[in-house]
């Protein structure tokens, strides 16, 4: 029977009964509803609204259901349509009256609100050290290659001089900023939305700051109508997903290019990476490409979320019984991408020499022949113009710029002198770009440091 028959002459339609239920999905919640009833009763109690004996029943009830959800003892019925009512249920048929005093000064929407609120908290708490953890492995990575030097692109074009060091820490700080961006979502949504009521607060003399101290919270949410129909939380969740996403996206485009025959500048340890079904040679990037592809869905889910709330007047709205399976699939995505892909590149092995091939083609030293001239007093234009030419020469004699003569080279500037070929060798054209944040050793160190610093900051 439902719990509104009161007020109904007729049962709810078998349709409509699976239609309008959630359990099937928001059964996901049971530790946070479980956690927020349980602080909730002992409020109750020492507001005197309830007895302590009450209290102390529901209490135990609750810690017991919880223990038979965990080792799978419950079945949960679609009658009882969410979590909330579930256990509340459940807890009734076990414990009797005291169980029905439990949702005094109290609605499913305070309920949801703080239950998926706490569930999003757990989640960051999660995710966050696997962030980390991927960060430190790109700095392990980038520690072994900090003297290989690679060309660097610009519109997929060689452009200049880096080294692998410095790519890969390009990543790195990426992925710091991800981090600092879901610590920011988790602090702007510390704050407890317990006591809402259904929207309009409640005559009981409750203590919010109580429960909102009790469940971890920094202070009770200041308005009861937001508290209940505020989602975004879980919106600027799945925004900090979504650019996570993105980046990790980007690092597995990456990866697939230097894993093919074109690029050659790492290899994925069979481990981690894929056959072919008839092709006996292949060996395929399946996981990069798997994390390039679900980032799509981690995209959908943001503007699922985003479209839902769009148009919903306050407060409550069942279209919010929607913004739930968007942040799990979001989660779960994430949550798989992360130690698979951490994974790989902690196991993936560089080719150095594939990668000084590539940068010996396509005068990536062609700005450091240009700051050769400029450093001799030559106006940065022309010489800029001049190392042009002097490109087009090359190219039309198939030659790269340092295998020019010096005779060859003065015939487009007295300024060249035989120290020009110091200036050429792309050792040097990368140990030289000590600018802060260049590809240089020291710099390259340094930027290994910070992140190991703000590893450190994170897990101390
Ligand atoms: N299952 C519901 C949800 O996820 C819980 C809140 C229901 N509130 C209500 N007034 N129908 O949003």
């Amino acid at each position: 029977m439902k719990l509104w028959s009161g007020r109904f002459g007729k049962d709810t339609d078998a349709l409509v009964n699976a239609f309008n239920a959630s359990i099937g999905f928001d059964q996901r919640l049971y530790q946070e509803d479980i956690t927020g009833s349980i602080a909730h009763a002992r409020m109750l109690a020492a507001r005197n609204i309830i007895s302590r004996q009450d209290a102390e029943k529901i209490e135990t009830g609750l810690l017991e259901i919880l223990k038979d959800i965990k080792a799978g003892k419950i079945e949960f019925s679609e009658d009882q349509e969410d979590i909330h009512m579930n256990i509340e249920s459940i807890l009734t048929n076990r414990i009797g009256d005291a169980g029905k005093r439990l949702h005094t000064a109290r609605s499913r929407n305070d309920q949801v609100a703080l239950d998926f609120r706490m569930y999003v908290r757990n989640k960051i708490n999660k995710i966050i050290p696997r962030i980390l953890n991927l960060e430190k492995i790109l700095c392990g990575q980038a520690e072994k290659y900090q003297e290989t030097v690679m060309p660097g692109y610009t519109h997929l074009q060689r452009a200049q001089p880096v080294s692998f060091a410095q790519y890969i820490l390009a990543y790195a700080y990426m992925f710091t900023r991800d981090v600092t961006r879901l610590e920011d979502c988790k602090q702007r949504l510390n704050e407890c939305p317990l006591g809402s009521g259904a929207l309009a607060g409640t005559t009981y003399d409750i203590d919010r700051w109580m429960t909102a101290r009790e469940l971890n919270f920094d202070r009770p949410m200041g308005n009861s109508m937001d508290g209940v129909s505020d989602r975004d939380y879980a919106m600027e969740l799945l925004s900090d997903l979504a650019i996570f996403m993105a980046h990790l996206s980007r690092f597995a485009e990456e990866i697939i290019l230097w894993c093919s025959w074109e690029f050659k500048f790492i290899e994925l340890d069979d481990a981690y990476a894929t056959g072919s079904s008839i092709m006996p040679q292949k060996k395929n990037p399946d996981i990069a490409e798997l994390v390039r592809g679900k980032t799509g869905r981690v995209y959908g889910d943001l503007m699922s979320l985003l479209t839902v709330m769009k148009g919903i007047p306050l407060a409550y709205n069942k279209d919010m019984q929607e913004d739930k399976e968007p942040v799990f699939d979001a989660l779960d995505t994430v949550e798989i991408c992360l130690p698979v892909f951490a994974e790989m590149l902690k196991t993936m092995k560089a080719y150095p020499e594939n990668m000084r091939r590539a940068a010996g083609r396509g005068f990536i030293n062609a700005t450091d022949c240009a700051d050769y001239l400029t450093k001799k007093s030559m106006p940065f234009r022309d010489a800029y113009k001049i190392t042009g030419e002097l490109v087009a020469y090359c190219v039309k004699n198939n030659k790269t710029l340092e295998e020019l003569s010096l005779k060859e080279l003065k015939s487009y500037s007295d300024l060249f002198e035989q120290d020009i070929y110091d200036a050429l060798k792309l050792e040097n054209c990368m140990a030289l770009r000590k600018s802060y944040g260049g590809p240089c050793i020291e710099e390259t160190s340094r930027q290994i440091w910070e992140i190991r610093e703000f590893i450190a900051s994170r897990e101390a």
